[in-house]
């Protein structure tokens, strides 16, 4: 653990006293990588969205349920974009223990995710952490570590899991989408979480306008938009759901009221 509110350990690139999509979701699922600043602005949005840290936890859920899944489906390279912060059950601790010989790579613009990352892993010869920018997709996927441990030639499950709703319209992540997709080889996976617009309009405004304070902005999106990032892949059972109703471990995990969570789930495959 990093005690990432110590002056020693602050790179000087980040600045404390604004927030972060990575710690403020890292305070909603419980972790201890945020500052005050973070803190804040997570207790703000849980007034305005009481369900949120619910929404966290089963996004993370959704996450792990996928890798298992992807593993199971023989696939043994995940790049991993938007990682976030350590929290309990990472895509390595599971791909790695579904397949020994797996590779994992980390991709996150976050310093505090990005060094947190490499805190965890040390010098692990199948994982590695990089910091890249989905909005340069080109040159996340040309990075040395990237290359050293993905082989484009065979299947790799790519991992946008929350990722999305933080990238602006303005950054055309269709476009960035559509380069990843010509990067992937047929038998490629993409598993995709994304926060939707349903729900109470004044709820909606509330989170897209507290998160203005990060420097990457939640956009809530609609469920046929948030389908369109996955044009070119086909969709596998159940399709894009609310996030607790993709491949639930067990019937009853389901909420008697999935909509509530109002986030849309997906794996798909690249045929
Ligand atoms: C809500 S967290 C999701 C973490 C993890 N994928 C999960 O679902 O548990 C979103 C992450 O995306 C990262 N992020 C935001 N914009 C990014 C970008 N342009 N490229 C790479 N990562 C980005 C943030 O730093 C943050 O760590």
């Amino acid at each position: 653990m990093i005690d990432v509110e110590s002056s020693d350990w602050l790179p000087e690139t980040i600045d404390p006293t604004v927030p972060s999509a990575a710690r403020v979701y890292d305070y909603q699922l419980g972790g201890v990588h945020n500052f005050a600043v973070d803190r804040a602005l997570g207790d703000q949005a849980r007034v305005v969205w009481p369900d949120i840290a619910l929404v966290a936890q089963a996004n993370r859920a959704f996450l792990q349920r996928a890798v298992r899944f992807l593993s199971a489906a023989g696939v043994d390279q995940f790049l991993d974009i938007g990682s976030g912060i350590p929290t309990a059950g990472n895509v390595h601790e599971i791909a790695l223990a579904a397949n020994p010989a797996a590779h994992i790579v980390y991709a996150d613009i976050d310093p505090v995710a990005v060094e947190c990352s490499r805190a965890l892993l040390a010098d692990h010869p199948a994982v590695a952490v990089v910091q890249a920018d989905f909005n340069r997709i080109d040159a996340l996927l040309a990075h040395p570590d990237v290359t050293r441990l993905i082989d484009f030639t065979r299947p790799v499950a790519v991992l946008l899991v929350a990722l999305l709703h933080v990238i602006g319209d303005e950054d055309h992540p269709q476009s960035s989408l559509a380069r990843l997709r010509g990067k992937l080889p047929t038998g490629s996976y993409v598993a995709l979480s994304h926060l939707s617009d349903e729900g109470p309009a004044e709820r909606v405004r509330g989170i897209e306008e507290l998160s203005q304070a990060m420097p990457t902005p939640i956009r809530l999106r609609s469920r046929d938009r948030i389908a369109s990032y996955l044009d070119g892949f086909d969709l596998l059972e159940p399709g894009l759901v609310h996030a607790p109703e993709w491949r639930p471990d067990h019937p009853d995990d389901i909420d008697d009221d999935p909509e509530r969570y109002c986030e849309f789930a997906a794996v798909a495959r690249l045929a």
